[in-house]
C-alpha cells in the first residue's frame, strides 16, 4: 500500500486550505494509502508547514501554466492555465499507482477500491460526457508518460486552456476503448449535475462518494458561523450556487480539524470582503425566499426552460426552493 498514493495540487494558499480538507477527509475515512499534495513556491511556509501534519508528502514543483487566455476564455476561467502544473503527478515515480484529486473535492467515504482501475480511469465531465473530468483520475506515474505529456502540452496545448483538455486529447480513446476505465459518476459529483438532472440527484445523490465543488466560485469564498451552520457569501457573483450540505460539510471539516491548524502556524482566518456585499447578499436571499415555490413549479414555461438547460438559479430554481422541494419529497 505505500507505494500507491492520493495526490493532491496547490500552487496558493486558498487551495492549499481546499487540500487540507481534502486531506482530512481522507484520512477520516482511513485511506491506507499515502497522500502527496503537490505546492508550488508561492505557497507559504506556514501553509507548507500545516499540509506536513495531514499529508505524508509535500512536493515543491515549479509552475507550469499554459498561458493560453483565447481558449481559458471560452471556460471563463482566466486563472487555470496553472493547471498544468497538475502534469508533475506522474513525475512521482516513487509511487506505483495514484489517484490525483483537485484540491476541491472531499471524500463522503473509503475510496481505496479506485486502486483497483488502471490508468487512465475518470468519471465523466458533467457539460462534455465523451470527456472525462480531471477532478479526479487513476494514474500510474513514469518518466515515459511524464516526458511525453511535457511534450504534448507545448507541441499541441490543451483545447480548454487547462489541464483537463490536454489530459483528453492526450488519452483520448477514454471515452470508447475500455468502460473499466469510466469511473461511476458518484466518484466525481459535481453541484452543475444537481441542477441540470434533479431527480437523478435524488435517486442516486445519496451514494455519492466524492463532491467536487467545480466551478469559479469555491468553498473557501464562502463565509461560515460554525454556532448557526450558516454559509453566506460576501459577493453578488452568484453564478455557482452548491449544495447546502456539502458546503456545510466542508465547512465543518475546515472548522474542526483545519482552522486549529492554521491558526496554530498564524495563519489567521480572512477577514470577510465588506459587510455592504452581505447585505445584498442577505436582500436577495430574503427575495428568493418569499417566492412561493409550488406556484411556479407548475409553470410549463419553468419546465421548458429547465429542459433547454436554463434554470432560474437565482430566482425560482434557487436552491433553496429546490431544497423546500427535496424535502417535501424526501418527507
Ligand atoms: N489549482 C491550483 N491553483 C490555481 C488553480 C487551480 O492549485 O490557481 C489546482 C487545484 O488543485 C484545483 C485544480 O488545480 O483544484 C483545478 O482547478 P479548479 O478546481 O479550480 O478547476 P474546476 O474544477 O473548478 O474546473
Ligand atoms: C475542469 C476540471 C479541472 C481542470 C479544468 C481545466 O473543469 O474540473 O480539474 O483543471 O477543467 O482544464
Ligand atoms: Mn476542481
Amino acid at each position: 500500500m505505500s507505494d500507491q498514493a492520493f495526490v493532491t495540487l496547490a500552487t496558493n494558499d486558498l487551495y492549499g486550505k481546499g487540500a487540507l480538507v481534502l486531506g482530512t477527509s481522507l484520512r477520516n475515512h482511513k485511506t491506507t494509502r499515502k497522500l502527496v499534495v503537490l505546492v508550488s513556491p508561492q505557497v507559504s511556509n506556514n501553509m507548507r508547514a500545516v499540509l506536513e501534519q495531514i499529508f505524508d508528502e509535500v512536493i515543491l514543483v515549479d509552475v507550469l501554466d499554459s498561458k493560453d487566455s483565447a481558449h481559458l476564455a471560452m471556460i471563463k476561467r482566466p486563472e487555470l492555465g496553472v493547471t498544468f502544473t497538475k502534469l508533475h503527478c506522474w513525475a512521482l515515480t516513487h509511487y506505483s499507482k495514484c489517484v490525483f484529486m483537485d484540491a476541491d473535492t472531499l471524500v463522503l467515504c473509503n475510496i481505496d477500491e479506485l486502486f483497483e482501475r488502471e490508468e487512465l480511469s475518470a468519471a465523466p465531465d458533467p457539460g462534455w460526457p465523451d470527456c472525462f473530468n480531471t477532478g479526479v483520475f487513476v494514474y500510474r506515474p513514469s518518466t515515459e508518460t511524464y516526458n511525453e505529456l511535457l511534450q504534448y502540452s507545448t507541441e499541441k496545448g490543451s483545447f480548454d486552456g487547462g489541464d483537463q483538455g490536454l489530459l483528453n486529447s492526450f488519452f483520448s480513446n477514454w471515452a470508447t476503448a475500455d468502460i473499466n476505465k469510466h469511473l461511476p459518476f458518484i466518484y466525481n459529483l459535481s453541484s452543475v449535475a444537481i441542477y441540470s438532472y434533479l431527480p437523478a440527484f435524488k435517486q442516486y445523490g445519496a451514494d455519492s462518494k466524492v463532491v467536487h465543488f467545480l466551478g469559479k466560485v469555491k468553498p473557501w469564498d464562502y463565509s461560515y458561523d460554525p454556532t448557526t451552520r450558516c454559509v453566506t457569501r460576501d459577493s453578488d457573483d452568484y453564478s455557482t450556487i452548491m449544495h447546502p450540505g456539502f458546503l456545510n460539510l466542508w465547512w465543518d471539516i475546515f472548522t474542526t480539524s483545519v482552522l486549529p491548524l492554521l491558526t496554530e502556524h498564524g495563519i489567521s482566518k480572512e477577514t470577510s470582503s465588506g459587510a455592504q456585499e452581505e447585505d445584498k447578499f442577505s436582500e436577495a436571499v430574503s427575495q428568493l425566499s418569499i417566492t412561493p415555490p409550488d406556484e411556479v413549479v407548475s409553470s410549463d414555461e419553468r419546465k421548458k426552460k429547465w429542459e433547454q438547460g436554463q434554470a432560474d438559479y437565482m430566482g425560482v430554481d434557487s436552491f433553496q426552493n429546490i431544497q423546500k422541494k427535496l424535502d417535501a419529497y424526501l418527507n
